[in-house]
């Protein structure tokens, strides 16, 4: 099997992620923050190590960390959690929807949205240009799920802190294979999916938030903290994450920030020359209509001239290779390529792949294309 879903989920797992898990289902299942009792502070210790780790490896002290169940719940907290009514954000086409609905739901309740169609080279000054005496909020991704492509996060930092507007960036694709600090790019609230690039399981990911900020919290309940008052809590972490925090996937993404520290120059060179090979074959094949370019970093996607991606996807799964058509729940960055309607093929790579699963794909993309000619 070749695993080239990786935007979707990391399918390998680093070893000493498999040994945190089991580790923790043996010794780390005792609730953290609620009880005094010895295993109970073992957890909260795990706990707060793993804030910590993130911290360091996004280059945050200033920022506490919020544990979600995922990207999307740490979107929605971020986005639920700052705006009021009367304030207006400026955001891009290449967003996923985890961003671009909570903000179609918030154009009914009194929030003016402007989403950017530009190059993605042109959003610092195209989201200059939006500015007014009401916005509050910029959002971007970190990395295009589709296209690959990254905005110039450290341009953007710099024009929110010109004009005293929060930064919101979405870092599911980025993070574990781009450099992102979030001191330097001045960025507020950064979302991250621990399943990803930082190599976690599925059931946590977390937003990061500029300790200066304060945000309404998405659910209400117990904390462990002055449980004698009926209000919720405005103390970070604790006031944002009402219940019981997923201890077993936060031991998983512990090890996998550990991993990162330990491998990160090595996973971006791989990735960096993975991502060039891929470019280079894919771009050589006249059948191939690109929605990728020379700095898609890990993603790319495309169509096969004259295939529905979808009996692609399914051909090359067929050939045991793993890889998502559709419109990878991003549609206005399919709506400004042109591929709303038809969608298109997304290969994604990570450390884990090599340039002989590239070639395998390319030859079986080749025969897939000849097919078309006989069988279609
Ligand atoms: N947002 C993930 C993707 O792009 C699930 O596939």
């Amino acid at each position: 099997m070749i695993y080239f879903d990786n935007a979707a989920t990391s399918f390998v797992k680093p070893q000493i992620v498999k040994n945190a898990v089991e580790t923790a289902l043996n010794k780390y299942t005792a609730n953290p923050g609620r009880s005094g009792h010895n295993l109970s502070n073992i957890v909260a210790d795990l706990v707060f190590d793993t804030r910590e780790k993130l911290k360091e490896f996004f280059n945050a002290p200033n920022h506490k960390v919020i544990f979600t169940k995922n990207c999307t719940e740490a979107l929605n907290l971020a986005i639920f959690g700052s705006l009021n009514v009367g304030d207006h954000v400026v955001t891009t086409c290449y967003e996923h929807n985890s961003v671009l609905r909570p903000l179609e739901f918030l154009k009914k309740h009194g929030i003016e949205v402007t989403t950017l169609f530009c190059a993605i080279e042109d959003l610092p000054a195209e989201i200059e240009k939006q500015i007014k005496p009401n916005t509050k909020m910029i959002i971007t991704t970190a990395c295009s799920n589709v296209t690959g492509e990254c905005p110039d996060i450290n341009a953007i930092g710099k024009i929110a802190k010109k004009h005293n507007l929060i930064y919101l960036v979405d870092g599911a694709q980025a993070c574990g294979h781009i450099d992102i600090d979030l001191s330097n790019c001045n960025i507020d609230l950064f979302a991250f999916a621990g399943h990803k690039g930082l190599y976690a399981t599925t059931g946590v990911g977390g937003l990061m938030v500029n300790e200066n900020l304060k945000l309404k919290p998405l659910l209400f309940g117990g904390t462990g903290t002055e449980s004698e008052n009926l209000i919720q809590p405005t103390d970070m972490p604790e006031g944002l994450e009402a219940g019981t925090i997923p201890t077993i996937p936060i031991a998983s993404l512990n090890a996998g920030v550990g991993y990162l520290f330990r491998n990160f120059e090595a996973i971006k060179k791989h990735e960096n020359e993975l991502s060039k090979y891929l470019y280079n074959k894919l771009i050589d094949l006249n059948f191939v209509e690109p929605l990728f370019s020379e700095n898609s970093k890990n993603v790319f996607s495309f169509n096969v001239k004259d295939l529905d991606c979808m009996l692609v996807a399914d051909l090359l799964n067929e050939h045991d290779i793993c890889v998502r058509a559709g419109l990878h729940c991003a549609p206005l960055i399919h709506k400004k390529l042109g591929t709303l309607k038809r969608g298109a093929l997304r290969v994604s790579v990570d450390h884990f792949n090599s340039f002989e699963e590239i070639d395998c794909l390319i030859e079986i993309l080749k025969q897939i294309n000849k097919l078309k000619t006989t069988k279609f």
